[in-house]
C-alpha cells in the first residue's frame, strides 16, 4: 500500500515530469502553428464575391482520436476573409450541414438584411446571399454562427472565422502586415472532449448558468501551438472566439507588447501593456518584438495580486472542483529572427469621436440572471428565460428598442448580477465612456463588444449608421454564448 508522503510525491512526479521534458526540449509541444487559408474573394473592381461553404468534416486536434468538426470552406473554423475599405462585398453561402444555421458578421456595419443574425437562417442545402459595402476602418473582425438558441453549440462545432478590412491608412503605417508571416490571427478556444474525441458540449446546467469553459486551450484548431516566426517584430490578430471564458493574456517572460487595435480597428496611439484582458468576441492586435531570439509563450494568466483580491466565489468553486484557472497558450520560437527595423509608429489614426453633445437619446439595459432555486430548477429543466434585459427574455417576434438612423446615442448598461457579462450590440462600433474602472489599452478604442463587470454599469457612446430598415431588427446581447441562447439578447431597428 501507497503511504500518504509516498502517494503525494507520485501525484507531483507525475504532475511535473511531463512539463520538465517538455521545457528541456524548449517547446510546449510539437503541433505547428496553423495559419487560417488566406480567402480574398473574386475581385471585379471594387465587387468582391466570396464563396462560402459550411461544412462538417474531421480534424485531428487530439494525438490519438479524431474530432468531427464543423468549419466554413474547410473541415474545422473558417478561413480568413479580407477586403478594403469601400469594397462592396458579395457572399454566397451554401449551407452543407444537416442543421439550420447562419453566419454573422461580427463587428460590421451593414444592412440588418445582411447581417446573419437569427433572422437569416439557412436551412440545410440551402443558399444565403449576404451583399453589403464596407464603410469601416480597418480592423480585425468575425463571423459565426448565430442560430437562435443554438449559438453556443455550433460556434462550439467550429462555425467561426475572422474577416480582415484593410484601408488605406492602415496599409501606409508600416506595421507588419505580411498574413503568415509576420502578421497572423490567433483565434483562442477552449474545448473539453469525450473519450471517442468528439466535441463535449454541455456538461451540465451549470454550463448554461456559468457559460461553457473548457480545459483544452486551441489556438486556430490547434493544441498548444509553436509557432516560428521570422521577423523582428510580429503583428498578433487576437481574438478571443470562445464561448464563455475570459483570458488574462501576458508573456511568461513578462515582456512587454505594444496594443494597437480593439474591435474596431487602429487606436490612436499604440499603448504599452504587458496583459491584455479579453472577454468572449473581443479582439486585439498587439505587436510584439521577439528580435531577443527567445521563445515566449503566451499564457493566460492572473496577476498574483490580483487574482488573490479578484477571486471570485465562482473562481473559489471552480478551483476547488480542481478546474484549471490559467493556461499556456501557445510559444513563439523566435530562433531563426531575421532582422527587419520595423518602428512602431507614435500614431495610428485620427478617430472621428461622436460628440457626447449630439446625444438625442439615453437607453438603459440592465442585464439579470435569476437567483435562488428558481435558477436552479429553470437551469435544470432546460428553461430558455433564465437570463433577461430589462426585464425580458430575448423573444425573435418582439422588437425591443427603435433607433433613428444616422443619431447618436448613449447607452447604458448595468450589470445586476454576480458574474461578468461582455455585452455586444451589432452594425456599431461604440467608444466606451464612462466604467467603474479606469479605461485603457485597447478599451481606448472603438468596440463593438464590452465587458460588465458584476455589479457595474458602463455607458457607450454610439453613433449609428445611416441604414435602415423598419422590419428586420439587429440584436444586442451578451456575448457568453450560453447567456444569449437562454435569453440575454434583445432587438432593435434603425429607422
Ligand atoms: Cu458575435 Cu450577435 O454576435
Ligand atoms: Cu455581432
Ligand atoms: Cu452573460
Amino acid at each position: 500500500m501507497l503511504t500518504r508522503r509516498r502517494f503525494v510525491q507520485s501525484i507531483l512526479a507525475f504532475a511535473i515530469l511531463p512539463k520538465q521534458l517538455l521545457q528541456a526540449k524548449g517547446f510546449l509541444s510539437p503541433n505547428a502553428f496553423q495559419v487560417p487559408p488566406l480567402e480574398l474573394g473574386r475581385r471585379s473592381g471594387k465587387d468582391v464575391y466570396f464563396d462560402l461553404d459550411i461544412q462538417s468534416g474531421v480534424s485531428q486536434i487530439l494525438p490519438n482520436v479524431s474530432t468531427k468538426t464543423w468549419g466554413i470552406n474547410q473541415p474545422f473554423l473558417g478561413v480568413t476573409l479580407r477586403a478594403n475599405k469601400g469594397d462592396s462585398i458579395h457572399v454566397n453561402v451554401t449551407n452543407n450541414l444537416h442543421k439550420t444555421t447562419t453566419l454573422h458578421w461580427h463587428g460590421i456595419k451593414l444592412p440588418a438584411k445582411a447581417d446573419g443574425g437569427p433572422h437569416q437562417p439557412i436551412k440545410p442545402a440551402q443558399k444565403w446571399l449576404s451583399e453589403f459595402d464596407i464603410i469601416q476602418p480597418a480592423a480585425s473582425l468575425w463571423y459565426h454562427s448565430h442560430q437562435m438558441h443554438k449559438t453556443g453549440e455550433q460556434v462550439y462545432q467550429g462555425l467561426a472565422g475572422m474577416f480582415i478590412i484593410d484601408d488605406d491608412i492602415s496599409k501606409n503605417l508600416s506595421l507588419p502586415s505580411e498574413y503568415g508571416v509576420d502578421d497572423f490571427p490567433v483565434i483562442i478556444q477552449d474545448k473539453d472532449f469525450n473519450q471517442d474525441g468528439s466535441f463535449k458540449y454541455f456538461s451540465d446546467f451549470r454550463d448554461k448558468l456559468m457559460g461553457k469553459k473548457g480545459e483544452t486551450i486551441l489556438v486556430n484548431g490547434v493544441i498548444s501551438p509553436v509557432l516560428k516566426a521570422r521577423k523582428s517584430m510580429i503583428r498578433l490578430r487576437i481574438l478571443n472566439g470562445s464561448n464563455a471564458r475570459i483570458y488574462h493574456l501576458n508573456f511568461d517572460d513578462k515582456r512587454m507588447f505594444h496594443i494597437i487595435a480593439s474591435d474596431g480597428g487602429l487606436l490612436e496611439k499604440p499603448v504599452m501593456a504587458h496583459s491584455i484582458k479579453l472577454a468572449p468576441a473581443e479582439r486585439a492586435e498587439i505587436l510584439v518584438d521577439i528580435s531577443d531570439g527567445k521563445m515566449p509563450i503566451l499564457r493566460h494568466k492572473m496577476h498574483m495580486q490580483k487574482s488573490a483580491n479578484r477571486m471570485s466565489g465562482m473562481m473559489m468553486m471552480q478551483s476547488i472542483q480542481g478546474k484549471k484557472q490559467e493556461f499556456d497558450i501557445f510559444q513563439i520560437d523566435a530562433r531563426s529572427v531575421s532582422t527587419s527595423d520595423k518602428k512602431i509608429p507614435d500614431n495610428l489614426v485620427k478617430h472621428d469621436n461622436p460628440s457626447v453633445r449630439s446625444i438625442s437619446k439615453k437607453r438603459v439595459f440592465k442585464l439579470q440572471m435569476q437567483m435562488g432555486p428558481q435558477l436552479m430548477f429553470g437551469a435544470m429543466s432546460g428553461s430558455t428565460d433564465l437570463l433577461k434585459i430589462n426585464g425580458k427574455s430575448m423573444n425573435i417576434n418582439r422588437i425591443d428598442e427603435v433607433v433613428k438612423a444616422g443619431s447618436v446615442e448613449l447607452w447604458e448598461i448595468e450589470n445586476t448580477s454576480m458574474m461578468p457579462h461582455p455585452f455586444h450590440i451589432h452594425n456599431v462600433q461604440f467608444k466606451i465612456v464612462t466604467r467603474q474602472s479606469k479605461i485603457k489599452g485597447h478599451e481606448l478604442g472603438f468596440k463593438d463588444v464590452v465587458l460588465v463587470r458584476p455589479h457595474e454599469t458602463v455607458q457607450v457612446l454610439i453613433k449609428f449608421p445611416q441604414f435602415s430598415d423598419a422590419k428586420t431588427p439587429y440584436m444586442y446581447h451578451c456575448h457568453i454564448l450560453e447567456h444569449e441562447d437562454h435569453g440575454m439578447m434583445g432587438q432593435f431597428v434603425v429607422v
